[in-house]
């Protein structure tokens, strides 16, 4: 196997600079370590979204994983074996005939040797050797050769995703026990295409990953908790809506983290395009009204986190025919009525969850307006944040949330949506277990 040094100029100021990135980050706040001791072979294979291999390389590392990169030929034509090393500051293996280094660790050995493989980005190329037993490089003969499990994040053109031959591979590996992330639905890079082939995001990769090795503590094991999410829309007629840009991130990473604790999630989710995480079932609904039931069917529970950004009011008698442009008549005037709360109904319910947490969007007045709705809506937390558009909040990956309780107000720093996940489930476990 040929290794790829890193004794150039050019080497040491790529670790450098992920040096520097790493200071930079280590001066913001400490990420959850959920994969410390985790050693996760990292195959790059030949696709445009490579590139973002790299930047996964650095969030599962600052997840406390050590990654080993091995990467195929056609990979070091997107990205170059010398930014892999740096960024992940161990040799990258790409050959498999160099005697060398086929002493030093063995093609068997790099199979085994680790907790994880994870395929990013997965071929459909790769996936048609892996799935059929062709081993003719490094990557193949490893995959052949691992009894490791296997993370496989695929990302093509969507009409080589949707091909026969691809859905073939695709069901062969998934019988043969392999984990999928993605492939999700986006623009391609290359062709400006839309479709079902865009790579799944470092982010969502890292979390599969915690999600594969997870042994961790489950304090939250035998709890039934309710987690709403995302947009609600509020026809207009058939074709239009009333909608807000509430993405799901946080409510979605808010279920997904109090799933890893051991909890029965039963998520209701409004529209999204994000994928739905490993929770014990997921409702997808479109209304507020729909919500409202989703949620009261499942009462009892033991905690509810209400995290969907309802739309307060709905169309009165939306139209069951598209409304049509009458030429020179102006628009059709919209009366708008409003929506069942969702919260407070939990809140005040005669099944009222032990733990019931509501969210607090405001853009102005964070903390007078959370205290108020802490009582309003009969919540035990309210979880604020200011989604004032200069904040990127609202649709973004980031978040910095106030915890609004009866006796008091902790402030928590900026953090990535799954961070505050993690923390607050966390404080759901230490809740319930303190009742
Ligand atoms: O009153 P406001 O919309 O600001 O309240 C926000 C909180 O209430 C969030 O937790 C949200 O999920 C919840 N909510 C609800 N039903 C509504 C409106 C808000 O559950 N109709």
């Amino acid at each position: 196997m040929k290794k790829n040094g890193s004794t150039s100029n050019c080497a040491e100021a790529m670790k450098s600079l992920a040096l520097q990135a790493d200071f930079a980050k280590s001066q913001r706040i400490a990420l959850p370590m959920s994969l410390v001791g985790k050693r996760i072979l990292l195959i790059i294979s030949a696709g445009i979204a490579a590139y973002k291999s790299l930047d996964l390389i650095r969030r599962l590392r600052e997840r406390g994983a050590k990654v080993v990169p091995v990467m195929t030929a056609g990979a070091c034509e997107f990205v170059t074996p010398l930014a892999v090393g740096a960024l992940s500051a161990t040799p990258v293996y790409t050959n498999l005939f160099s005697r060398e280094d086929e002493q030093d660790v063995g093609h068997i050995r790099l199979a085994r040797d680790c907790d994880l493989i994870i395929i990013a980005p997965a071929t459909a190329d790769l996936m048609a050797k892996m799935a059929n037993g062709l081993a003719d490089d490094l990557a193949s003969t490893v995959l052949l050769a691992t009894d490791r499990p296997v993370l496989i994040a695929p990302a093509m053109n969507p009409k080589m995703w949707a091909a026969k031959p691809t859905s073939r591979n695709v069901a062969q590996l998934r019988a043969d026990g392999h984990a999928f992330i993605g492939p999700m639905r986006g623009e391609m890079a290359e062709s400006g295409e839309a479709g079902l082939g865009r790579m799944a995001e470092p982010l969502e990769i890292a979390a599969a990953a915690e999600a594969l090795l997870d042994d961790g503590p489950k304090p939250l094991a035998g709890k039934k908790i309710i987690v709403t999410s995302g947009p609600t829309h509020e026809p207009i007629d058939p074709v239009r809506y009333i909608a807000n840009r509430s993405s799901g991130r946080q409510g979605h990473a808010i279920a997904d983290a109090l799933a890893r604790l051991g909890a029965d999630v039963v998520l209701v989710s409004g529209p999204v395009t994000i994928p739905d995480p490993k929770v014990a079932k997921v409702v997808h609904v479109e209304r507020a009204e729909e919500m409202r039931d989703a949620v009261l069917t499942e009462l009892p529970a033991d905690a509810a986190v209400m995290v969907a950004a309802v739309a307060d009011w709905r169309v009165e008698g939306a139209s069951p025919e598209k409304i049509k442009k009458q030429e020179g008549e102006g628009p059709a005037p919209l009366r708008l009525t409003e929506n069942p709360d969702i919260l407070k109904t939990v809140g005040h319910h005669a099944q009222r969850p032990k733990l019931v947490i509501g969210f607090a969007a405001e853009t102005q007045d964070v903390e007078k307006n959370g205290k108020a709705k802490l009582a309003r809506k009969g919540a035990d937390l309210i979880v604020a944040n200011d989604v004032s558009p200069e904040t990127g909040i609202m649709g973004g990956t980031r978040n910095r949330v106030k915890i609004i309780a009866k006796d008091g107000i902790t402030d928590w720093p900026d953090m990535e949506k799954e961070v505050v996940a993690e923390k607050l489930a966390a404080l759901v476990a230490e809740r319930l277990s303190a009742q």
